[in-house]
């Protein structure tokens, strides 16, 4: 039919699978099948840990909103930047990583060509328009030899992701709800980050953009 062959060529345009990088790896939709569970289990955990502005070691607070689920979170405060099993705003330990998280990280990193990622953290992002997120590195974890699996919700947002350098050059990415990207090996300590986010209106989840970051911290 001419409206399918349409819609196919619209939907087609951007390739399911696209490289960034050696090791890394933009897997678009791919969370689309769970994002029921995703939203539900969210709504849980944050009912549980809610959401916070942390402060950095310099002082300022961070325009993302943050929590985290699974063994460990990612904290930081006036002292640094860490992980922790206890939420240091309720004195608990984090709400459990759902298995519906879980999976899904396995399964993107192992698509991405990182096989039995096992991961215990999941740093919860939440973006209002106009939060970003600077370049940086994620190198607070034990070990940089896991991959790093991030999964986009909701509105729309421009990711940026550079080299090992903070001066290299950077490409841009549109990442839509659904989007999946995964990095490690040689881009593992990549820089990365977001533009200010757009204004706009998600079906599922208003005016934010959710980001739930997988990582091997321990
Ligand atoms: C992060 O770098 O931790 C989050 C990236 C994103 O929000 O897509
Ligand atoms: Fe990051």
């Amino acid at each position: 039919m001419m409206m399918q062959d349409l819609f196919s060529g619209l939907t087609s345009a951007l390739p399911e699978q696209e490289n960034l990088a050696e090791g890394a790896v933009l897997l678009r939709g791919f969370a689309l099948s769970a994002e029921q569970d995703l939203l539900s289990s969210l709504s849980a955990i944050t009912e549980q840990a809610p959401f916070r502005h942390m402060v950095t070691p310099g002082g300022f607070t961070m325009s993302v909103a943050m929590s985290n689920c699974g063994p460990f979170g990612w904290v930081s405060d006036r002292s640094g930047y860490r992980y922790s099993p206890v939420d240091p705003q309720t004195g608990r330990n984090w709400p459990q990583m759902p298995e519906s998280f879980l999976q899904l990280a396995q399964k993107a990193a192992a698509k991405a060509g990182y096989a039995d990622f096992m991961p215990d953290a999941c740093l919860i992002n939440r973006y209002e328009p106009k939060t970003k997120l600077s370049l940086h590195q994620d190198k607070d974890e034990k070990s940089p030899d896991h991959p790093i699996v991030s999964v986009s919700l909701g509105l729309p947002a421009t990711f940026q992701f550079g080299g090992l350098k903070r001066t290299d050059p950077v490409l841009k990415y549109a990442l839509q709800h659904g989007d999946v990207v995964v990095w490690g090996g040689v881009s593992r300590l990549y820089y990365h980050g977001i533009t200010p986010l757009k204004d706009g209106d998600h079906p599922l989840l208003g005016r934010y953009r959710i980001n739930l970051t997988f990582r091997k911290a321990a």
